[in-house]
């Protein structure tokens, strides 16, 4: 039977209907299996609710204090899983019919002033605010990871791209670094959207409020909120919250998908900067020899569906009318599905970081004189050419070069100085040193020693970890 009934006590709506619910519109209406994972929260916001109910006068002291020994055992229960499958339709009506189970009649006076679309909205943002603890705290372990493999890429030089093309050389903590600072946004976002989740609807009813004087502030208080909603029409249905956090964790899924199309890139044959750790790859099943970084590519696809959870619930969103609508039980597939995929996300690309090794061997096998045409033209914008024309002179000399079948830097004097006097008499030569191109960017943010230093000691200080 459909979870309905009101005169037998079972369901919560069941007065003004009669005959049971069609058995196709059962299985449409039930959210039980989404919303099971609400119940500590359900818990936590009735207790809170049945004291605020006893202080108000709603509530006898003694059928409070049964009604709060008896979410208790509810709880209890719940802990041990119910054991098979259940009638009710969601999580709110299993807490509370098993409260009936529990204390009998008095039960029925815990939804006091309270509706389900108020108490659904309570117990996703108790939720949200512990998973968004969880979140910080992985987001810190990658920012950990990043750190310590960038503590042990100072020296390496590593060819910095763009357009995927190779264009000057960087520290390899430079890149490594450059995926942690997109992590720091990322979990100043998260804090915001924590702000955002921290206000409570709980007192709002189904629409227009409580009729009873529930201390709204001692709940705020009791349950952990950082302030009251303001209208009782947007509190029930407001799920901005759930916006800022899908977008929240689109974006950090999208950091998350160019760090691994990095270190799938630079773990191949071809770049072979970087070896991902045997437990972060598998092999093939036809080919032996394979070693594939699945973690990387895992990583990149489930990014997929973070952008399809945030476009879900936009799409949900829009277009409803004011006031809660049975629309909104489908939000919480989407929410949960973004926490649950990054927290498988987040340990294993931070353990594949973690355990990572640079190849210096690879990448100076792989760096081009041609990574330095920068630095030769800035030699003829120190000797007082302008930009423009050291640009113009440098390129020549790199056609030259091509032509020739030779690198840049093997250029014999005579040409460089047939191009320019600037760089005559061996004076280009000072251009074809890897140390000091990297250390001429000495400026914050750039590539020289002191500056990733400082780059590593203000990442630390940010990430708070020693
Ligand atoms: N299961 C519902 C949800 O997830 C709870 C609120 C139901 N409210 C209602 N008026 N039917 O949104």
């Amino acid at each position: 039977m459909a979870d309905r009934g009101g005169e037998e006590g079972g369901g919560l709506w069941g007065g003004r209907f009669s005959g049971g619910m069609a058995p196709e519109m059962e299985p449409l209406n039930r959210s039980l299996d989404d919303d099971f994972r609400l119940w500590p929260h359900d818990i936590e916001g009735s207790r809170a609710w049945a004291r605020a109910l006893a202080h108000a006068g709603v509530l006898t002291d003694e059928e409070g204090e049964t009604l709060l020994k008896g979410l208790d055992r509810v709880a209890a229960r719940l802990r041990e899983g119910v054991g098979g499958p259940v009638p009710d339709e969601d999580i709110h009506s299993l807490v509370e019919r098993l409260l009936g189970e529990a204390v009998g009649e008095v039960a029925g006076k815990l939804h006091t002033g309270r509706s389900r679309n108020d108490q659904v909205a309570t117990d996703l943002r108790l939720w949200a605010m512990e998973r968004l603890d969880r979140i910080d705290d992985l987001l810190v372990g990658l920012g950990e990871a990043l750190v310590t493999l960038a503590r042990t890429g100072v020296d390496p030089i590593l060819p910095g791209y763009t357009h995927l093309q190779q264009g000057q050389p960087i520290r390899a903590a430079h890149w490594a670094l450059s995926h942690l600072w997109p992590l720091l946004r990322d979990r100043r976002r998260f804090q915001e959207v924590r702000r955002s989740v921290a206000v409570l609807p709980l007192g709002s009813g189904a629409l227009a409020g409580c009729p009873f004087p529930v201390d709204r502030e001692a709940l705020r208080e009791a349950l952990g909120f950082e302030a009251l909603s303001e209208n009782s029409m947007d509190a029930v249905s407001d799920r901005d919250w759930a916006a800022e956090f899908l977008f929240a964790g689109s974006l950090l899924g999208v950091h998350l998908s160019r760090l691994g199309e990095d270190l799938l890139l630079f773990s191949t044959r071809e770049f072979g900067f970087i070896r991902i750790a045997d437990g972060y790859s598998t092999g093939s099943s036809l080919m032996p020899q394979k070693r594939n970084p699945d973690v990387a590519e895992l990583v990149r696809g489930k990014s997929g569906r973070l952008v399809g959870n945030l476009t879900g619930l936009l799409t949900l969103l829009k277009g409803l009318p004011t006031g809660y609508n049975r629309d909104l039980q489908e939000d919480k597939a989407l929410i949960f599905d973004t926490a649950d995929t990054l927290e498988l996300t987040l340990p294993a690309i931070a353990g594949a970081v973690r355990t990572a090794r640079f190849q210096p061997a690879a990448m100076e096998r792989a760096r081009n004189a041609e990574l330095l045409a920068t630095d030769l033209a800035d030699i003829l914008v120190r000797g007082g050419v302008p930009f423009r024309k050291s640009h113009e002179i440098v390129g020549a000399l790199v056609r030259e070069a091509e032509e020739r079948e030779v690198s840049l830097s093997e250029l014999p004097d005579s040409v460089f100085g047939k191009h320019h006097p600037v760089l005559a008499n061996g004076a280009a030569r000072a251009a074809f040193d890897w140390e000091a191109s990297v250390e001429a960017r000495a400026i914050p943010g750039g590539t020289a020693r002191a500056s990733v230093e400082a780059q590593l000691e203000e990442a630390t200080r940010r990430l708070g970890v020693g």
